[in-house]
């Protein structure tokens, strides 16, 4: 395998980030071989979400991605499941479209432009827009948003999408660390993070094979504590019900 060579970091682009579109382009060839191979566990979190789900219909998912984790629900979930799903990345959105086809409504938006009628009774998001750090007892929330202003206006958006007393559920991952394995067909995945004191990280992914470096996805995200995320879901009208080691369940109250 060749080195990765790091590009030198912009201090200024956590700032730029701000609603830039199409934040999973360069990855999005290899999305699904190194999510498959062993990055998350789609089967499990879908029955996870579906016994939250019971007998509500209207769904909502954040970051729906090549569709992976819609698949899942769809393949094990009632029948008359009405389920849509957003994201800002065409290219993510495109498979997604060739996976689901007419079985789910997808939109490309993102979330801090979120505008939906108040119509859904559940939404949840896996590695989406935003999910939960789980390090031994410390938690906090993780967004692709990167300024407080901007996770209190998205989380707006999507409260006033969400029925009374319908829910938010996030999935649960643990902390990002360096780390490196093989994929399938003779390729190498590695992963090199950055984090500044305020939470903001910067993660590297390399898709690498032959010798040459296919893909490099440079990915920014930052993570709350948990007193900033409970505060900036409470103020946006979510309260904390229950978690496990999968998903954090809040209700809009
Ligand atoms: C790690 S992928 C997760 C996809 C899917 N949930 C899965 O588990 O495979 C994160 C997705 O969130 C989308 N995303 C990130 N920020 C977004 C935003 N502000 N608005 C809409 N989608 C966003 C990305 O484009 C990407 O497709």
């Amino acid at each position: 395998m060749t080195s990765t060579a790091l590009p030198a970091p912009d201090p200024s682009a956590h700032r730029r980030m701000r609603g830039v579109p199409d934040s999973y382009a360069e990855l999005s060839d290899y999305y699904d071989l190194l999510m498959t191979s062993g990055y998350y566990d789609y089967d499990t979190y879908a029955q996870a979400l579906l016994s939250r789900i019971g007998m509500h219909r209207d769904v909502l998912e954040l970051g729906v991605g090549t569709g992976l984790v819609a698949d899942r629900l769809l393949a094990r979930g009632p029948k008359d499941l009405r389920l849509t799903g957003i994201d800002h990345t065409d290219s993510m959105l495109a498979q997604a479209r060739d996976r689901l086809g007419e079985r789910v409504r997808l939109s490309r938006e993102d979330v801090l432009d979120l505008s939906l009628p108040s119509a859904f009774d559940v939404a949840y998001s896996i590695g989406g827009v935003w999910n939960i750090v789980q390090d031994g007892e410390k938690s906090w929330l993780s967004s692709h948003l990167m300024e407080e202003e901007d996770n209190e206006a998205a989380l707006a958006n999507l409260a006033a999408a969400i029925r009374p007393s319908g829910s938010l559920l996030l999935s649960v991952q643990g902390p990002h660390r360096r780390s490196d394995r093989t994929l399938p067909g003779d390729l190498a995945y590695t992963q090199h993070v950055e984090v500044d004191p305020e939470g903001r990280h910067t993660k590297d992914y390399f898709i690498e094979g032959q010798g040459m470096v296919l893909a490099h996805q440079r990915l920014r995200f930052r993570l709350f504590p948990q007193e900033t995320a409970d505060r900036l879901l409470q103020h946006c009208g979510f309260r904390f019900q229950e978690s496990d080691d999968l998903l954090w369940h809040y209700v809009r109250r």
